[in-house]
């Protein structure tokens, strides 16, 4: 696991956006696991720049998401489908029948849907490069505490503490979703690459159990800790309650000096 402890927000944006442009530059056709949330708009509006420039051709890269809300349409404002394509798609050159997102409108056969989506991975060639966030409970993806270390896509409910911090996005009096389907933390462990992004004090309690804490249920990203090859890229205040920064700091100076492919 590498640890890279950036000043902010913006520096961390930066270094993750250049991560995932080189990791296209060496695969053009690179399975890229994406994910929503406020701590990923400054890495797409990177990668936006980038592409802009000229420099970063996603023509061949393939997408998917890790979670939808469910019972929201494609159109809804709230939705992450939304959110990818106000915030990434709609400015880069991805074609559009290479972007996977969890459809939050289906109704009834979950679990074959599901199924189906784990299928398009899978045909795929499997996901080369996931980009995750946390929750302040430690989720990845919408994978609650308690969730199973070796789940895959499914329906799942989403704790109260995540209704409650996501429903400051939606309207005064709509409702924000009670249910997700997200993609399982074995369905994640199975990337070749996993990069997690965090920032901000709310974040540091989780971070510190993920990286330092033991490998458990109760906080989802622990089980990235099983993971041969996880960067977690985080800023000062959400490292705050690590206890070993100093030595994050070594393997970082050693690693670029030694093993510098480790650093994409
Ligand atoms: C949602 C998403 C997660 C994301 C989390 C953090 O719960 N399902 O994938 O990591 O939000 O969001 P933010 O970056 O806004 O803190």
């Amino acid at each position: 696991m590498l640890v890279i402890l950036k000043r902010d927000d913006e520096a961390i944006s930066l270094q993750a956006a250049q991560l995932i442009a080189g990791a296209v530059h060496k695969k053009p056709a690179l399975v890229l696991g994406l994910a929503t949330g406020s701590t990923m708009v400054g890495v797409y509006k990177h990668l936006v720049g980038l592409h802009q420039q000229g420099s970063l051709d996603f023509s061949r890269v393939v997408t998917f998401n890790l979670d939808e809300y469910l019972g929201l349409p494609a159109t809804h404002r709230r939705s992450f489908r939304h959110f990818m394509y106000e915030n990434l798609f709609a400015h880069i050159n991805v074609n559009s029948h290479n972007i996977h997102i969890p459809d939050g409108t289906i109704r009834g056969n979950y679990d074959e849907y599901c199924a189906s989506y784990e299928n398009s991975i899978r045909k795929a060639g499997g996901i080369d490069l996931q980009l995750l966030g946390i929750g302040r409970n430690g989720h990845i993806g919408f994978n609650e505490p308690t969730s199973s270390i070796g789940s895959r896509t499914r329906l799942k409910v989403l704790s109260q503490e995540t209704i409650d911090d996501n429903s400051k996005f939606f309207a005064k009096g709509e409702e924000s979703p009670r249910c997700a389907i997200t993609m399982g933390i074995g369905t994640i462990l199975e990337a070749r690459k996993i990069l997690l992004l965090a920032t901000g004090k709310s974040k540091s309690a989780a971070v510190a159990k993920s990286i330092e804490g033991p490998i458990t249920s109760a906080v989802s990203a622990s089980a990235l800790q099983l993971h041969p090859d996880v960067t977690f890229i985080i800023d000062d205040a959400a490292a705050s309650q690590l206890t070993q920064r100093d030595y994050y700091h070594r393997v970082l100076e050693m690693t670029a000096l030694l093993t510098p492919d480790r650093l994409f």
